[in-house]
Protein backbone atom coordinates (compact mmCIF):
# COMPACT_ATOMS: atom_id res chain seq x y z
CA UNK A 1 0.00 0.00 0.00
CA UNK A 2 1.64 3.40 -1.12
CA UNK A 3 1.87 6.06 1.31
CA UNK A 4 1.79 8.69 -1.14
CA UNK A 5 -1.10 10.92 -1.66
CA UNK A 6 -2.05 10.68 -4.91
CA UNK A 7 -5.41 12.45 -4.86
CA UNK A 8 -3.75 15.59 -3.78
CA UNK A 9 -0.49 15.92 -6.08
CA UNK A 10 -3.06 15.21 -8.86
CA UNK A 11 -5.35 17.95 -7.40
CA UNK A 12 -2.24 20.26 -7.34
CA UNK A 13 -0.44 19.80 -10.63
CA UNK A 14 -3.94 19.40 -12.58
CA UNK A 15 -4.92 23.09 -11.37
CA UNK A 16 -1.05 24.31 -12.02
CA UNK A 17 -1.68 22.64 -15.62
CA UNK A 18 -5.16 24.19 -16.00
CA UNK A 19 -3.75 27.45 -15.30
CA UNK A 20 -0.50 27.38 -17.97
CA UNK A 21 -2.93 25.86 -20.32
CA UNK A 22 -5.52 29.35 -19.94
CA UNK A 23 -2.82 31.46 -19.56
CA UNK A 24 -0.21 30.18 -22.78
CA UNK A 25 -3.54 29.85 -24.85
CA UNK A 26 -4.14 33.93 -23.99
CA UNK A 27 -1.20 35.21 -24.28
CA UNK A 28 -1.86 33.33 -28.19
CA UNK A 29 -5.02 34.53 -28.52
CA UNK A 30 -5.02 38.29 -29.66
CA UNK A 31 -4.57 37.31 -33.29
CA UNK A 32 -6.40 34.31 -33.70
CA UNK A 33 -9.77 34.56 -35.63
CA UNK A 34 -12.32 34.41 -32.80
CA UNK A 35 -14.46 31.08 -34.34
CA UNK A 36 -10.87 29.46 -34.19
CA UNK A 37 -10.13 30.30 -30.81
CA UNK A 38 -13.26 29.44 -29.47
CA UNK A 39 -13.16 26.21 -31.22
CA UNK A 40 -9.41 25.08 -29.57
CA UNK A 41 -10.36 26.60 -26.19
CA UNK A 42 -13.33 24.41 -26.35
CA UNK A 43 -11.68 21.36 -26.30
CA UNK A 44 -8.40 22.42 -24.96
CA UNK A 45 -10.07 23.66 -21.90
CA UNK A 46 -12.46 20.87 -21.23
CA UNK A 47 -11.17 19.03 -18.05
CA UNK A 48 -8.95 15.49 -18.75
CA UNK A 49 -6.97 14.08 -16.87
CA UNK A 50 -3.57 16.36 -18.16
CA UNK A 51 -2.26 12.90 -18.09
CA UNK A 52 0.55 13.92 -20.23
CA UNK A 53 2.04 17.26 -19.07
CA UNK A 54 1.81 16.16 -15.45
CA UNK A 55 4.38 13.49 -16.32
CA UNK A 56 6.58 16.02 -18.06
CA UNK A 57 6.41 18.43 -15.03
CA UNK A 58 6.62 15.15 -12.23
CA UNK A 59 10.23 13.92 -14.34
CA UNK A 60 10.95 17.66 -14.37
CA UNK A 61 10.56 17.54 -10.57
CA UNK A 62 12.36 14.52 -10.31
CA UNK A 63 15.27 15.49 -12.25
CA UNK A 64 15.90 18.81 -10.53
CA UNK A 65 14.53 17.27 -6.93
CA UNK A 66 12.27 20.57 -6.86
CA UNK A 67 8.88 21.35 -7.36
CA UNK A 68 9.77 24.84 -9.25
CA UNK A 69 10.75 23.98 -12.92
CA UNK A 70 11.42 25.95 -15.37
CA UNK A 71 9.33 27.50 -17.81
CA UNK A 72 11.02 25.37 -20.83
CA UNK A 73 9.53 22.69 -18.76
CA UNK A 74 6.38 24.29 -18.29
CA UNK A 75 5.91 25.16 -21.96
CA UNK A 76 6.85 21.60 -22.96
CA UNK A 77 3.88 20.58 -20.86
CA UNK A 78 1.56 22.63 -22.10
CA UNK A 79 2.25 21.65 -25.91
CA UNK A 80 1.79 17.81 -24.60
CA UNK A 81 -1.46 18.88 -24.21
CA UNK A 82 -2.24 21.07 -27.65
CA UNK A 83 -0.92 17.80 -29.24
CA UNK A 84 -2.92 15.42 -27.30
CA UNK A 85 -6.21 17.28 -27.34
CA UNK A 86 -5.52 17.87 -31.20
CA UNK A 87 -5.12 14.29 -31.35
CA UNK A 88 -8.49 13.87 -29.71
CA UNK A 89 -10.74 16.23 -32.15
CA UNK A 90 -9.40 14.09 -35.11
CA UNK A 91 -10.13 10.66 -33.55
CA UNK A 92 -13.48 11.80 -33.22
CA UNK A 93 -14.29 12.91 -36.26
CA UNK A 94 -16.47 11.19 -38.90
CA UNK A 95 -13.72 9.58 -40.55
CA UNK A 96 -11.66 8.10 -37.49
CA UNK A 97 -13.88 7.25 -34.81
CA UNK A 98 -16.82 8.86 -35.11
CA UNK A 99 -17.83 9.63 -31.31
CA UNK A 100 -20.29 11.91 -30.31
CA UNK A 101 -19.25 12.97 -26.30
CA UNK A 102 -15.70 13.84 -25.12
CA UNK A 103 -14.64 14.84 -21.96
CA UNK A 104 -18.25 15.04 -20.82
CA UNK A 105 -19.36 17.12 -23.97
CA UNK A 106 -20.05 17.05 -27.50
CA UNK A 107 -17.28 16.38 -29.51
CA UNK A 108 -16.02 19.20 -31.10
CA UNK A 109 -17.24 18.71 -34.93
CA UNK A 110 -20.88 18.17 -32.92
CA UNK A 111 -20.47 21.90 -32.02
CA UNK A 112 -18.12 23.66 -34.20
CA UNK A 113 -18.94 21.75 -37.83
CA UNK A 114 -16.05 18.67 -39.09
CA UNK A 115 -14.27 21.74 -41.03
CA UNK A 116 -13.82 24.14 -38.34
CA UNK A 117 -12.57 20.91 -35.96
CA UNK A 118 -10.01 19.86 -38.11
CA UNK A 119 -8.26 23.33 -38.68
CA UNK A 120 -8.41 23.85 -34.58
CA UNK A 121 -7.04 20.40 -34.35
CA UNK A 122 -4.30 21.66 -37.38
CA UNK A 123 -3.61 25.11 -35.41
CA UNK A 124 -3.25 23.06 -31.90
CA UNK A 125 -0.85 20.68 -33.41
CA UNK A 126 1.33 23.43 -35.16
CA UNK A 127 0.86 25.99 -32.25
CA UNK A 128 2.47 23.16 -29.77
CA UNK A 129 5.77 23.29 -31.48
CA UNK A 130 5.62 27.26 -31.37
CA UNK A 131 5.05 26.83 -27.56
CA UNK A 132 7.94 24.45 -27.37
CA UNK A 133 10.73 26.85 -30.03
CA UNK A 134 9.13 29.62 -28.43
CA UNK A 135 13.01 30.90 -26.52
CA UNK A 136 16.30 31.32 -26.43
CA UNK A 137 17.19 28.30 -24.88
CA UNK A 138 19.26 26.09 -27.32
CA UNK A 139 17.75 23.05 -25.56
CA UNK A 140 14.30 23.86 -27.28
CA UNK A 141 15.45 22.30 -30.70
CA UNK A 142 16.15 19.11 -29.16
CA UNK A 143 12.34 19.37 -27.34
CA UNK A 144 10.76 20.26 -31.02
CA UNK A 145 12.37 16.96 -32.15
CA UNK A 146 11.05 14.58 -29.45
CA UNK A 147 7.50 16.19 -29.35
CA UNK A 148 7.62 15.06 -33.24
CA UNK A 149 8.98 12.05 -32.53
CA UNK A 150 6.19 11.46 -30.42
CA UNK A 151 3.05 12.74 -32.39
CA UNK A 152 3.93 12.53 -36.04
CA UNK A 153 4.71 9.64 -38.33
CA UNK A 154 6.73 7.29 -36.56
CA UNK A 155 4.53 7.78 -33.26
CA UNK A 156 1.35 8.88 -32.79
CA UNK A 157 0.27 9.28 -36.66
CA UNK A 158 1.81 5.99 -37.31
CA UNK A 159 -0.13 4.22 -34.60
CA UNK A 160 -3.97 5.74 -35.68
CA UNK A 161 -2.43 4.43 -39.25
CA UNK A 162 -2.18 1.25 -38.10
CA UNK A 163 -5.57 1.35 -36.04
CA UNK A 164 -7.22 1.89 -38.99
CA UNK A 165 -5.70 0.03 -41.57
CA UNK A 166 -8.20 -2.77 -43.17
CA UNK A 167 -5.78 -5.45 -43.40
CA UNK A 168 -4.39 -5.18 -40.13
CA UNK A 169 -3.46 -8.76 -38.65
CA UNK A 170 -5.45 -9.80 -35.04
CA UNK A 171 -2.40 -10.76 -33.65
CA UNK A 172 -1.12 -9.64 -30.38
CA UNK A 173 2.18 -8.01 -31.53
CA UNK A 174 0.21 -5.75 -34.13
CA UNK A 175 -1.83 -4.32 -31.33
CA UNK A 176 1.33 -4.03 -29.24
CA UNK A 177 2.94 -1.95 -31.96
CA UNK A 178 -0.42 -0.36 -32.58
CA UNK A 179 -0.92 0.74 -29.07
CA UNK A 180 2.89 1.62 -28.87
CA UNK A 181 2.44 4.08 -31.10
CA UNK A 182 -0.46 5.53 -31.22
CA UNK A 183 -0.97 6.02 -27.05
CA UNK A 184 2.71 4.89 -26.32
CA UNK A 185 4.48 7.55 -28.45
CA UNK A 186 3.29 10.38 -27.06
CA UNK A 187 3.56 9.48 -23.45
CA UNK A 188 7.29 8.39 -23.81
CA UNK A 189 7.28 11.70 -25.08
CA UNK A 190 6.17 13.50 -21.89
CA UNK A 191 8.54 11.87 -20.01
CA UNK A 192 11.32 12.20 -21.93
CA UNK A 193 10.85 15.93 -22.59
CA UNK A 194 10.25 16.38 -18.56
CA UNK A 195 13.98 14.96 -18.34
CA UNK A 196 15.89 16.93 -21.42
CA UNK A 197 14.06 20.43 -20.21
CA UNK A 198 15.46 19.99 -16.92
CA UNK A 199 18.57 18.97 -18.18
CA UNK A 200 18.70 15.55 -16.50
CA UNK A 201 21.64 13.20 -17.72
CA UNK A 202 21.65 10.17 -20.36
CA UNK A 203 20.53 7.71 -17.08
CA UNK A 204 17.43 9.44 -16.37
CA UNK A 205 16.58 9.89 -19.73
CA UNK A 206 17.43 6.08 -20.49
CA UNK A 207 15.20 5.59 -17.25
CA UNK A 208 12.14 7.76 -18.38
CA UNK A 209 12.15 6.53 -21.72
CA UNK A 210 11.74 3.04 -19.78
CA UNK A 211 8.98 4.50 -17.56
CA UNK A 212 7.39 6.03 -20.56
CA UNK A 213 7.22 3.37 -22.83
CA UNK A 214 5.80 0.77 -20.56
CA UNK A 215 3.60 3.33 -18.91
CA UNK A 216 2.47 4.23 -22.60
CA UNK A 217 1.37 0.61 -23.48
CA UNK A 218 -0.34 0.47 -19.91
CA UNK A 219 -2.25 3.35 -20.60
CA UNK A 220 -3.98 2.59 -23.97
CA UNK A 221 -4.35 -1.24 -22.78
CA UNK A 222 -6.41 0.08 -19.70
CA UNK A 223 -8.07 2.31 -22.06
CA UNK A 224 -9.40 -0.37 -24.04
CA UNK A 225 -10.15 -2.50 -20.94
CA UNK A 226 -12.36 0.91 -19.59
CA UNK A 227 -14.05 0.87 -22.90
CA UNK A 228 -15.52 -2.56 -21.79
CA UNK A 229 -16.14 -2.06 -17.96
CA UNK A 230 -15.90 1.91 -17.29
CA UNK A 231 -19.19 4.05 -16.99
CA UNK A 232 -19.36 6.98 -19.50
CA UNK A 233 -20.37 9.20 -16.78
CA UNK A 234 -17.18 8.98 -15.40
CA UNK A 235 -15.32 8.35 -18.55
CA UNK A 236 -16.55 11.50 -20.18
CA UNK A 237 -17.16 9.45 -23.53
CA UNK A 238 -18.85 6.76 -24.62
CA UNK A 239 -18.34 2.99 -23.61
CA UNK A 240 -18.87 0.29 -25.65
CA UNK A 241 -18.28 1.90 -28.56
CA UNK A 242 -14.88 -0.26 -28.92
CA UNK A 243 -17.18 -3.40 -29.25
CA UNK A 244 -19.83 -1.88 -31.11
CA UNK A 245 -17.44 -0.37 -34.11
CA UNK A 246 -15.68 -3.98 -34.02
CA UNK A 247 -12.69 -2.23 -32.95
CA UNK A 248 -9.22 -3.77 -32.76
CA UNK A 249 -8.63 -3.76 -29.22
CA UNK A 250 -6.72 -5.88 -26.25
CA UNK A 251 -9.99 -7.61 -24.70
CA UNK A 252 -10.88 -8.20 -28.19
CA UNK A 253 -7.87 -10.25 -29.05
CA UNK A 254 -6.49 -11.49 -25.27
CA UNK A 255 -9.57 -11.69 -23.38
CA UNK A 256 -10.40 -8.91 -20.29
CA UNK A 257 -8.31 -10.39 -17.82
CA UNK A 258 -5.17 -11.37 -19.84
CA UNK A 259 -5.12 -7.85 -20.57
CA UNK A 260 -5.77 -6.20 -17.15
CA UNK A 261 -2.61 -8.57 -16.40
CA UNK A 262 -0.48 -7.36 -18.95
CA UNK A 263 -1.04 -3.82 -17.97
CA UNK A 264 -0.40 -4.29 -14.63
CA UNK A 265 3.32 -5.98 -15.42
CA UNK A 266 3.85 -3.26 -17.46
CA UNK A 267 3.60 -0.80 -14.17
CA UNK A 268 5.69 -2.86 -12.08
CA UNK A 269 7.83 -2.27 -15.30
CA UNK A 270 7.75 1.20 -14.96
CA UNK A 271 7.98 1.39 -11.35
CA UNK A 272 11.36 -0.53 -10.87
CA UNK A 273 13.18 1.53 -13.85
CA UNK A 274 12.01 4.85 -11.93
CA UNK A 275 13.30 3.83 -8.50
CA UNK A 276 16.59 5.82 -8.66
CA UNK A 277 15.32 8.62 -9.41
CA UNK A 278 12.43 8.72 -6.28
CA UNK A 279 11.87 6.97 -3.32
CA UNK A 280 9.29 3.83 -3.55
CA UNK A 281 6.06 6.09 -2.84
CA UNK A 282 6.86 8.92 -4.98
CA UNK A 283 4.42 10.58 -7.41
CA UNK A 284 6.29 8.68 -11.24
CA UNK A 285 5.38 5.41 -9.33
CA UNK A 286 1.73 6.12 -8.31
CA UNK A 287 1.11 7.95 -11.81
CA UNK A 288 2.62 4.75 -13.33
CA UNK A 289 -0.46 2.79 -11.05
CA UNK A 290 -2.93 5.58 -11.65
CA UNK A 291 -2.67 5.02 -15.67
CA UNK A 292 -4.26 1.87 -15.04
CA UNK A 293 -6.41 1.79 -11.72
CA UNK A 294 -8.12 5.08 -13.08
CA UNK A 295 -11.88 5.16 -13.54
CA UNK A 296 -11.73 7.85 -15.94
C1 LIG B 1 -7.78 9.31 -24.47
O1 LIG B 1 -6.75 9.91 -23.73
C2 LIG B 1 -7.24 8.83 -25.76
C3 LIG B 1 -6.12 7.91 -25.64
C4 LIG B 1 -4.97 8.18 -26.11
C5 LIG B 1 -6.32 6.63 -24.98
P1 LIG B 1 -6.97 10.31 -22.21
O2 LIG B 1 -7.62 9.19 -21.49
O3 LIG B 1 -5.69 10.84 -21.67
O4 LIG B 1 -8.04 11.50 -22.34
P2 LIG B 1 -8.24 12.80 -21.45
O5 LIG B 1 -7.14 13.75 -21.80
O6 LIG B 1 -8.21 12.41 -20.01
O7 LIG B 1 -9.58 13.34 -21.89
C1 LIG C 1 -7.04 7.22 -29.52
O1 LIG C 1 -7.36 5.95 -29.18
C2 LIG C 1 -5.62 7.48 -29.56
C3 LIG C 1 -5.34 8.82 -30.07
C4 LIG C 1 -4.23 9.03 -30.61
C5 LIG C 1 -6.30 9.92 -29.96
P1 LIG C 1 -8.92 5.72 -28.97
O2 LIG C 1 -9.68 5.98 -30.21
O3 LIG C 1 -9.10 4.43 -28.28
O4 LIG C 1 -9.26 6.90 -27.92
P2 LIG C 1 -10.71 7.19 -27.32
O5 LIG C 1 -11.17 5.92 -26.66
O6 LIG C 1 -11.56 7.64 -28.46
O7 LIG C 1 -10.45 8.27 -26.31
MG1 LIG D 1 -9.34 5.90 -32.27
MG1 LIG E 1 -11.52 7.13 -30.37
MG1 LIG F 1 -10.47 4.06 -26.70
Amino acid sequence: MSSFDLESYLRTQVERVESLLRSRSEEQGTHVPARLLESMRYSLLAGGKRLRPVLCLAFGEAVLRQSQVSRVVEDCACALEYIHTYSLIHDDLPAMDDDDMRRGRPTNHKVYGEAMAILAGDALLTDAFALVAGGAEPVRGMLCRELAVGSGSVGMVGGQVLDIAEDRPARIDYLTRMHRLKTGALIRAACRMGVIAAGGDADALARADTYGEAVGLAFQIADDVLDVTGDAASMGKAVGADAAAGRFTFPAVLGLEESKQLAARKVAEAIAAVQPLEPRDGPLAALARYSVERRS
